[in-house]
């Protein structure tokens, strides 16, 4: 399979490119009647949402939300890039997630199933979790956790991590998930610069069958003074032995379980904030990115019920992200309780014990809205039809994607294999289920450019239109915007409600980073083009970020962890496409002069460098010693020259080097090796 047509989106975009050489997708998908006239959102929002932003998002946050004060201002903007939402009011996250929903008589519906990596399963109604969260934050509280401290959560996909968030956002602590991919060296520079007082963790988790700890790298990350944690909550979840640090640490069921269910929820101001949540940027440091509380929730609710066509008295929804990322904040802790939704929480991977089981599971709970990445659906193409063809899949209706780019080859899998399975005997359904192709970031906070399942006539590859309330445009080099049939730069014209509201401890960075490309405009780092309707294609990130699996890398990052080991005297790290996993990393390394080449022992250990440095989702797939890299006059390395050798592809114009017989050494030096 190939990655066309959107093998364009891997090669970084010319400003004001024009886009006749991109392959066209000219299918339409138009919604059946019957989904349309049962949606819960029509077309009429559009119009209302442009006659008056800020009033069409005041209406989402009175209808969707319950506020212990009402807010005075939908949006106060007087001091750009920083926006206040819902000014003056009040409420209260975990009460909206959980209490008020008992209260109105729905305690016996199912929150959430749980279904662990080795069969067992566990199942929280309403009522049951928010007991659970309200003991949580009795206990947190009781550890001298109080609103606005920080609290850093390493936990696996288990409610325990869900009932974490919400105990945090119910006492106004600031959650700050690191994922559990990530190395001991990354979880302490994160506990460092949110200066966390707690940490909330498990002794491991399972791992295709086999345990995989992580309290072990809490120890580590903590082994040096100099840190603000005093207390770190442990849940047993796979009984690997641990260290134990008397005093510092606490096991969830000593503390959490043995605390009372009785814990009144106040209001917290509507800008009050709610997480950090650090992602990789073009430079070495991770960014610490701050979201609120009444707008996040506002627009995290609103496109999880229109986008999803979410119907929280029948369907069953199931988001695979894990809560270590920004889909995970939104589409599994908040937006989904927020609504009152039953939801299917899985803690493993895809192939364990065997690769049907996420179809097992579909067909087991009669998941209706399924919400995962392009990566895992590539993934189950290789792995064939015949595999989800041996369930009933017949309770989907709606199918999600976010993270990257989904190729038109990935999109028709996923509706005609997926979405139009009406059983196990290979019946099809007359109408398979729209897809929802879903573009934004963990700094939008929320969805932001998607089709309406009821609404848009959907085009394989394209999240096309941006939602009710969003102003989103495409423009060239000098902010224009570009006629349509052309490509650009994406920008986000307005604020919208979940924007980030700065970077954690660096407001002139967040200004820098997003604000300063465009005047005026939010700039995402993406490129992208308009068709011939105006309709908005993603094609992948103009920066250094790369996206491995719809994981957000630096390649600066990666890099400075390659020059941190001795034997390294310069790297340079690209993303080069990759038919499964979007982009792979691949670096190119020079060796100091006195370091031994030892082959592949070198490469072996500096990829595992890199997981000390980062975590194992960092690893290079391909590490490549080379004698030079090409820079231009002024020192800057010419990275693209790097990925055409990556990629396998003749080196194009390399006229701007400073050395322009380099190339030919690398390239050379590389056979010579092969
Ligand atoms: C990419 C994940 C194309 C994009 C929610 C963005 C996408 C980055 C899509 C954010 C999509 C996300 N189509 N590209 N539907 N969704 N991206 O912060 O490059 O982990 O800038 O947020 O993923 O990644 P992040």
């Amino acid at each position: 399979m190939s990655n066309a047509p959107t093998t364009a989106s891997f090669v970084p975009l010319q400003d004001g490119d024009a886009v006749e050489n991109l392959s066209r997708e000219a299918r339409r998908l138009a919604p059946s009647a019957g989904f349309t006239a049962n949606a819960v959102v029509g077309a009429a929002e559009y119009a209302e949402a442009d006659a008056d932003r800020p009033a069409f998002w005041a209406r989402q946050a009175r209808e969707l939300l319950t506020w212990s004060k009402d807010f005075t201002q939908a949006l106060d903007w007087s001091k750009p890039p920083f926006a206040k939402w819902f000014v003056g009011g009040e409420l209260n996250a975990a009460y909206n997630a959980l209490d008020r929903h008992v209260e109105n008589g729905l305690g016996d519906r199912v929150a959430i199933y749980f279904e662990g990596e080795p069969g067992d399963t566990r199942t929280y109604t309403y009522a049951q979790l928010t007991e659970e969260v309200k003991k949580a934050a009795n206990a947190f509280e009781s550890l001298g956790v109080a609103k606005g401290d920080r609290v850093a959560v390493y936990l696996p996909m288990i409610p325990e991590a869900v009932i974490t968030l919400l105990a945090c956002a119910r006492i106004g602590a600031v959650h700050s998930v690191v994922f559990g991919g990530f190395s001991a060296d990354a979880l302490r520079s994160r506990i460092e610069d949110a200066e966390a007082k707690l940490v909330v963790t498990a002794d491991g988790t399972y791992r295709r069958g086999k345990p995989s700890p992580l309290k072990s790298a809490v120890d580590e990350a903590l082994s040096k003074d100099g840190h603000t944690v005093q207390n770190v909550v442990v849940v047993k979840r796979n009984g690997a032995d641990v260290d134990w640090h008397g005093g510092r640490d606490h096991w969830w069921a000593d503390t959490v379980d043995q605390a009372s269910t009785n814990h009144q929820a106040v209001g917290h101001d509507s800008e009050h904030p709610l997480y950090i949540l650090y992602t990789s940027g073009t430079t070495g440091k991770p960014k610490g990115i701050l979201h609120t509380t009444g707008g996040y929730l506002t627009q995290t609710a609103y496109t999880h019920k229109a986008v999803f066509d979410l119907h929280p008295d029948t369907d069953v929804y199931w988001c695979t992200a894990d809560v270590g990322w920004v889909t995970g904040h939104s589409y599994v802790a908040y937006a989904p309780l927020i609504n009152g939704a039953t939801q299917v929480m899985y803690e493993g991977t895809p192939d364990s014990p065997h690769q049907g089981r996420w179809w097992e599971i579909i067909e087991k709970y009669k998941v209706s809205i399924l919400y995962t990445a392009p990566t895992a659906i590539r993934t189950f193409m290789k792995w064939g039809k015949d595999i989800p063809a041996k369930y009933d899949l017949s309770s989907i209706r709606v199918l999600g994607s976010v993270g990257e780019p989904i190729n038109p080859e990935a999109w028709m899998w996923y509706r005609e294999v997926i979405g139009g399975n009406a059983g196990k005997n290979g019946e099809r359904k007359e109408n398979p289920a729209p897809i929802v192709d879903t573009w934004w970031q963990t700094e939008t906070g929320a969805q932001m450019i998607a089709p309406l399942p009821g609404v848009t006539a959907t085009k394989p590859g394209s999240a096309q239109v941006p939602l009710p309330g969003i102003a989103v445009d495409v423009v060239d080099e000098n902010g224009a915007s570009v006629p349509d049939g052309h490509g650009g730069f994406l920008v986000i014209r307005e604020p919208w409600p979940a924007m980030l509201r700065g970077i954690w401890g660096d407001p002139e960075r967040f200004k820098d980073t997003y604000w300063s490309r465009f005047e005026g405009m939010y700039f995402a780092g993406d490129g992208a083009k308009k068709d011939e309707d105006g309709d908005i294609w993603l094609l992948g990130r103009v920066d250094d970020v790369m996206n491995i699996s719809g994981h957000r890398l630096s390649t600066t990052e990666i890099e400075s962890a390659l020059v941190s080991h001795p034997a390294v005297a310069e790297a340079a790290v690209v993303g080069a496409a990759d038919e499964t996993t979007g982009q792979a990393v691949v670096a190119f390394v020079i060796l100091r002069g006195d370091a031994v080449d030892s082959g592949d022992t070198i490469i072996q250990e500096l990829r595992n460098h890199v997981g000390k440095e980062i975590g194992p989702i960092a690893k290079p797939k391909t590490i490549l010693v080379v004698p030079e890299l090409p820079k231009t006059r002024s020192g800057k390395i010419m990275r693209r020259l790097l990925k055409d050798v990556a990629e396998g592809r003749e080196v194009g114009d390399a006229t701007t080097l400073a050395d322009n017989t380099i190339m030919q050494t690398i390239t050379d030096s590389l056979k010579r090796r092969k």
